[in-house]
């Protein structure tokens, strides 16, 4: 198993290039299979998690073409079967994403049920309300395996989520684009993915409006158009290296990131005495100016502080003078790299969804383990101040999210290897 070696290093310095949003681009791939024209993709980042998905869209009937490295094309002419196996989608959560694509095209979709981070309970019943405003049937098995969803022709209707869940969203706005008539989603998820997603949508010839917005309206349409698009940069990407600016005490340039999607963060950075200036070329993020202090975060849906960049954001909360408090309002498991954190030194309490980060701890390196693909970057970033080495393992869970990361922290001064036991 391969495993990252972490060694205290000088604080970071240079210039990041953020790549193309892991969480745009599964669903916008998985949105591919409501086309039989050609959909283009581009800044396509290279990870675990796109090719996990670019195995099962195949499998499904669309043919994938890798045109350089970050660039797709995707077309499916007709889709070949209506089942998405276990083995395919439970690797990745997302993969789920592909029943509403397939629902709304063939009118059938038994799709096993998701594997993906552990943290939280993360459960469909959302999607599914969805699905059976629009029309459609929805039966499980007992114990829960796989969902099979059928209808002859789905109808646009009224959608209320009781929460504004990401994956609900868009898969209800996925499927909406082929029915009869209008569909409202009220309490949509406003994330910048959203509206990739709804972009995407509306150059393939669907009619999406306010995404974005808490109320997103779809007009089915009959058929779709080849089209070509540009997935937007990946904002807790860039959270984790303007995180990695703070607690390394560096100044690094951050390149290609949408300032606005990354507002929450800049905003809790700032009050703990970071620097961020917008410069012609980027953000600079500089944690070399003023001494540190303490703040406190609840995580939000979207604009409020993300639950992805939760983990590193305590990391570097260990290291600043006075103590925190973090409220994981998103996911109830999502608090499994704290005992990761204290392991290495840090003093943070746990009771129910808050933690405690007691500050100016002194971290050392030991054998740590990445819990979950976010938690996994907080334990490279606590890595990167703490004495001696840090073992990092499980790092695939860092690699399906994160492109080039190891080679990224290099290029910034990072002592970092990659090793295969
Ligand atoms: C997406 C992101 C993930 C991010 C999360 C929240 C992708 C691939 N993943 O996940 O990185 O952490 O948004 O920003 O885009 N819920 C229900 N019922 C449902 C659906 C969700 O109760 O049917 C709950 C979940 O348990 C969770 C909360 O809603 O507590 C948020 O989940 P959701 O917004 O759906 O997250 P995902 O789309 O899974």
């Amino acid at each position: 198993m391969a495993k990252y070696l972490i060694q205290k290093s000088a604080p970071l310095k240079g210039e990041v290039e953020i790549s193309g949003s892991k969480n745009a681009v599964l669903p916008i791939m998985a949105a591919a299979l409501l086309s039989e024209e050609e959909c283009t993709l581009r800044d396509v980042p290279a990870l675990r998690d796109v090719e996990v998905l670019k195995d099962l869209i195949s499998y499904l009937g669309a043919e994938v073409n890798r045109i350089d490295t970050n660039t797709y094309t995707i077309q499916t002419r007709e889709i070949k079967s209506t089942e998405a196996p276990f083995d395919l989608v439970n690797k990745m959560r997302a993969s789920f994403l592909v029943a509403g694509p397939l629902l709304a095209r063939t009118g059938r979709a038994k799709v096993y049920m998701p594997g993906g981070c552990t943290i939280g309970a993360r459960p469909i019943e959302l999607h599914l309300k969805g699905f059976r405003a629009l029309g459609a049937e929805v039966r499980q098995d007992e114990v829960g395996s796989y969902v099979e969803i059928t209808s002859d022709r789905l109808v646009g209707a009224n959608v209320y989520l009781d929460f504004p869940s990401v994956g609900a969203t868009e898969h209800i706005m996925m499927a909406a684009t082929l029915a009869d008539g209008p569909t409202p989603i009220q309490t949509a998820a406003e994330e910048p993915e959203i509206v990739d997603l709804a972009n995407f949508l509306n150059k393939m010839g669907a009619r999406v409006k306010g995404a974005g917005t808490e109320t997103i309206k779809i007009d089915g349409v009959e058929k779709f158009k080849a089209c070509n698009h540009g997935i937007i940069p990946d904002r807790i990407e860039a959270g984790t290296f303007m995180i990695a600016a703070a607690i390394t005490r560096g100044n690094i340039l951050i390149k290609n990131a949408v300032n606005s999607h990354v507002k929450a963060i800049a905003a809790k950075l700032t009050e703990c005495g970071v620097v961020i200036e917008d410069t012609d070329e980027g953000m600079l993020v500089r944690g070399d100016v003023n001494p540190l202090v303490s703040t406190n975060i609840k995580t939000m849906p979207y604009p409020g502080f993300p639950t992805d960049a939760q983990s590193p954001f305590m990391a570097f909360l260990t290291t600043v003078e006075g103590s925190s408090v973090v409220i994981e309002n998103i996911f109830e498991n999502r608090f499994m790299h704290v005992s990761e954190l204290n392991r290495m030194g840090a003093n943070i309490k746990i009771d129910g969804r808050s933690a405690i980060i007691y500050g100016n701890r002194h971290l050392e390196g030991t054998k740590v383990i990445s819990t979950d693909l976010r938690a996994g970057a907080a334990m490279v970033l606590a890595g990167l101040v703490a004495d001696g080495t840090t073992e990092l393992s499980e790092i695939y869970h860092i690699e399906r999210g994160y492109e080039n990361f190891v080679e990224k922290f290099r290029k910034l001064g990072a002592t970092i290897i990659r090793i295969d036991d």
